[in-house]
């Protein structure tokens, strides 16, 4: 099997240049001008396109059990969509309740996964509780290629995690080197103040973020930076969405804490007023940490641009608007959390990103790409583009032109917070370790195609 793309302009996190690509047995072997091709090998021209490296969602959910119902795309379902949108590696969110096991919740991930998807794929593992059987566990996944752990400091009774348990994963992160991914909100508050706000007779989906504003998230963010600044655990703040919480997690950082910012996509291009939507239509929006102020956006955008902030990443959450997010009609407590982005990530960052002048090609491969590969143990297999990496490929046109809409897109839920938004580029080429997955935009990949990735702890 052999593979040569021709007269692209590839575009890493650090270079640009014109060069052709040969890929062999999954790997890129040659990077050069003129490469003639060799008899047998598929020949691709990418004159007047650019060419990334496979781009890497660090947080999405695909099986979800969660608020009493389930997310609803599969890895078939999932792992087509991510690719035609560009992403060629998954690292989801292994989140088995308290009431389950690491080891049996990591093989019920694993068991959905391996076989079915069209794309490689890891976990983080989230660390639910932390009983006597917990750090033996952990120890085990490990051993079989995991080294990110993740804690919620929210969903108490869910995924949540009490500070002892806290304290616990922490110190065996460090000792393992295995970096620790968190949500970052105080629960206590939350509860507090939906309880408040239902009290009063506040229940629509407007109300969510007055149950959750950036003191919150602020206040989780301190306290997880505290508990590393104690045990020097390596740390990953997930879906940070505001200036108060970005500015303590800067803090944390400039007096030497070990900490590591990913933002989502949805907060760099929508706003709390959506979620504020009359008729039921606000439900669509609602997901934690709430859309926050529109000033939020800018610092963000900024925060990447100027490093502070180092990955986006979509949190994908496929749960259906008719008879999920619903579910919340009377009571915005109960509205499963979540904003599906998983297809689009990718051509909103180019086109409301780049295009818009806020961050430049190479800051959109790293946050998208190189930084992720590099904080996740991946790199240089996966996020760039080099001889030895692993063929994953995306050949970008910059010229297309199109809208996202449910009714096209690919991911397994019946509503886009995106609809009619305008996209300028897409993957039109994206290949799997080599192999040809979207041609024209169109799948053609196989799957089950898609390898677990094993990772190697480096964050000691
Ligand atoms: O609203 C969100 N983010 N839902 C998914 C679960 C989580 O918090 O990551
Ligand atoms: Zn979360």
């Amino acid at each position: 099997m052999s593979l040569l793309i021709k007269n692209g302009e590839i575009v890493t996190a650090s270079e640009r240049y014109v060069a052709d690509i040969f890929c062999e047995n999954e790997t890129i072997t040659r990077i050069d001008r003129n490469i003639a091709p060799p008899k047998g090998a598929e020949v691709i021209d990418a004159k007047g396109k650019f060419i990334f490296p496979g781009f890497i969602d660090p947080h999405v959910h695909i099986y979800l059990p969660f608020m009493g119902t389930f997310a609803k795309d599969t890895y078939e379902t999932a792992s087509r969509a991510a690719l035609i949108g560009g992403t060629t590696t998954l690292i989801e969110m292994c989140a088995p309740s308290r009431a389950d096991d690491a080891l049996a919740g990591f093989e019920l991930w694993m068991k959905q996964a391996v076989g079915k998807s069209a794309c490689d794929f890891t976990f983080h593992m989230s660390v639910t509780k932390f009983d006597d059987q917990t750090e033996g566990q952990l120890r085990e996944i490990v051993k079989r290629g995991i080294s990110s752990f993740k804690v919620y400091l929210a969903y108490k009774g869910a995924f949540g995690v009490d500070d002892t348990e806290l304290y616990r994963t922490l110190k065996l992160a460090k000792e393992l080197g295995v970096i620790v991914t968190a949500h970052c909100e105080n629960e206590t508050l939350i509860a507090e103040r939906a309880k408040e706000l239902l009290a009063a007779g506040k229940t629509d989906s407007g109300q969510h973020h007055e149950s959750r504003p950036p003191q919150v998230e602020a206040e989780g963010v301190n306290h997880l930076m505290s508990f590393a600044e104690l045990t020097g655990a390596a740390t990953y703040i997930v879906h940070l969405s505001c200036k108060e919480a970005l500015d303590r997690a800067i803090a944390a950082r400039q007096r030497g804490v070990r900490v590591s910012i990913e933002t989502l996509i949805q907060y760099l291009t929508l706003d709390k007023s959506y979620a504020e939507k009359p008729k039921s239509e606000g439900m669509k929006y609602v997901m934690s940490p709430p859309l926050r102020d529109k000033r939020n956006q800018e610092v963000l955008w900024n925060g990447l641009r100027d490093g502070l902030v180092q990955t986006v990443a979509t949190d994908h959450c496929p749960f259906d608007f008719t008879t999920k997010k619903k579910m919340g009609k009377n009571n915005f407590a109960k509205i499963p959390n979540g904003i599906p982005s998983l297809e689009d990530r990718i051509n909103l960052l180019y086109t409301y990103g780049v295009k818009a002048g806020k961050i430049d090609l190479h800051t959109f491969v790293n946050v998208a790409s190189t930084q992720v590969a590099k904080t996740f143990d991946l790199f240089p297999r996966k996020g760039t583009i080099q001889p030895g990496a692993d063929a994953d490929l995306v050949v970008f046109d910059p010229d297309y032109r199109g809208k996202i809409s449910a009714k096209t897109h690919h991911i397994n839920v019946d509503y886009s917070v995106f609809e009619d938004w305008k996209i300028e580029g897409r993957p039109s080429v994206v290949t799997v370790r080599g192999e040809v997955a979207v041609r024209d935009g169109k799948f053609v990949g196989k799957i089950g195609r898609g390898n677990f990735l094993r990772r190697k702890p480096s964050h000691f």
